[in-house]
């Protein structure tokens, strides 16, 4: 089953109005008329609009960080789904480890994310991935099946084959040290067993798994070359528009 590689762009909490559209832009030129990959940019949520603006037209897509899942209504600060494709997002990154790590959610939050981002026609870029600590505790694997399983919680298997996972060891973001392709392609095939097993092996030859963590133009062609690694999910080096269009090469 041949998956199309998807490279997303996380700009984290990164950023102005004026450098965000001139990246978007600088993605855009680089990218060409018709690249082979799919590409998403996930800019902070005030500058969606304005990214989406320069994308316009495009095969460039755009996502978001993050969503709240509840209809319009009091909750002072959020953003939900139906906001996200009225400012033109197709994506929406959830369970991203800064997000689990210091805003506390948990699977049951990701879960309860993924169904809403689904009603609201959004794909879900759903990330798990062990710290340190655990991969060096042996629990590894423990992990990445509580966070795969609790996440995908209660998904049904003609949406799952929709959505996109990506695997992000956490001691691999933003910290220079990315997973040797062995590794991630071992955790890679690990979530799609776990797929599998949760939905059919059909469904889980479907749904795309990124690699994300210190993803940069001289790591990704080996990265992506990994048969279950469908992509990545690129947070530094997306800041950079040549950067960007290097792995966006490599796919
Ligand atoms: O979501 C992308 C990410 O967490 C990886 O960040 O800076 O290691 O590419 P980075």
């Amino acid at each position: 089953m041949s998956r199309q590689t998807i490279i997303a762009g996380n700009w984290k909490m990164n950023t102005r109005s004026d450098s965000a559209v001139a990246l978007a832009k600088g993605v855009v030129a680089a990218v060409g008329e018709t690249p082979t990959v799919e590409v998403v940019l996930c800019p902070p949520s005030v500058y969606l609009s304005s990214v989406a603006d320069a994308v316009a037209g495009t095969s460039v897509q755009l996502g978001a960080q993050n969503l709240y899942a509840a209809e319009d209504g009091a909750f002072t600060g959020e953003v939900n789904a139906s906001m996200l494709t009225d400012v033109g997002c197709g994506f929406v990154i959830l369970g991203h480890s800064e997000r689990r790590a210091l805003m506390g959610e948990t699977d049951a939050d990701v879960s309860k994310k993924l169904h809403a981002a689904l009603a609201g026609n959004l794909v879900p870029i759903v990330c798990v991935g062990e710290t340190l600590e655990e991969r060096e505790a042996g629990k590894m694997e423990e992990v990445i099946e509580t966070q795969v399983r609790g996440s995908l919680a209660g998904l049904d298997e003609i949406r799952a084959a929709g959505i996109v996972v990506a695997y992000e060891p956490v001691w691999a973001i933003g910290t220079g040290k990315t997973a040797s392709p062995e590794q991630a392609e071992e955790v890679h095939a690990l979530i799609r067993k776990l797929l599998g097993e949760m939905f059919t092996t059909d469904v889980a030859a479907q749904i795309r798994i990124q690699y994300g963590g210190s993803v940069k133009p001289g790591n990704a062609k080996e990265l992506l070359g990994q048969p279950n690694i469908d992509g990545a999910l690129v947070g530094g080096a997306s800041l950079k528009a040549d950067d960007f269009a290097g792995i966006i090469a490599a796919g």
